[in-house]
């Protein structure tokens, strides 16, 4: 058993990682529609480690004799103007999912939970992981043009991701 409200604010978190790969879903999807493959395979795959993401929470819930309860979803943003604009929300994004684990990590040390503060040092890692990732592609996207043969051949590179 854990803490009431490490509970509620774990299964808070268990939602938002199912959230996210909501919106990465949507995202592929922009991508998909206007043909290009490999961004499409980026966000796809950005998804399903949203999914295995909620699936951690699910199981330390389980583990930790609680009951995993999932929360409303929102419906994702599905247009944008631009690949780089797809890329700077996901940056937000995972901005927002790194302040939601750091207020988890603070709300265990104030509950003097260590099975749970050991959990989460995985996510701070990660979410340094995912914030890297997406401004790196920034990064890249900033400087080309849609379309163009840069663009196409970091397209490729995205088909490549596993
Ligand atoms: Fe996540
Ligand atoms: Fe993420």
């Amino acid at each position: 058993m854990l803490p009431e409200k490490l509970t509620k604010a774990l299964n808070k978190q268990y939602t938002n990682e199912f959230q996210a790969a909501h919106s990465y879903m949507a995202m592929a999807s922009y991508f998909s529609h206007l043909g290009y493959k490999g961004f499409a395979n980026f966000w796809l795959v950005q998804a399903e480690e949203e999914r295995e993401h909620a699936m951690k929470f699910y199981h330390f819930l389980v583990s930790s004799e609680e009951q995993p309860i999932l929360g409303l979803l929102e419906e994702p943003k599905s247009n944008f103007n631009s690949p780089l604009e797809v890329t700077q929300k996901s940056l937000e994004q995972e901005k927002s999912v790194t302040q939601n684990i750091h207020a988890l990590v603070d709300l265990a040390k104030e509950t003097n939970n260590h099975p749970t503060l050991n959990f989460l040092q995985w996510f701070i890692d990660e979410q340094m992981e995912e914030e890297e990732l997406f401004r790196d592609m920034i990064k890249k996207l900033e400087g080309i043009d849609v379309g163009g043969d840069f663009f196409m051949m970091l397209d490729k590179e995205c088909g490549e991701r596993k």
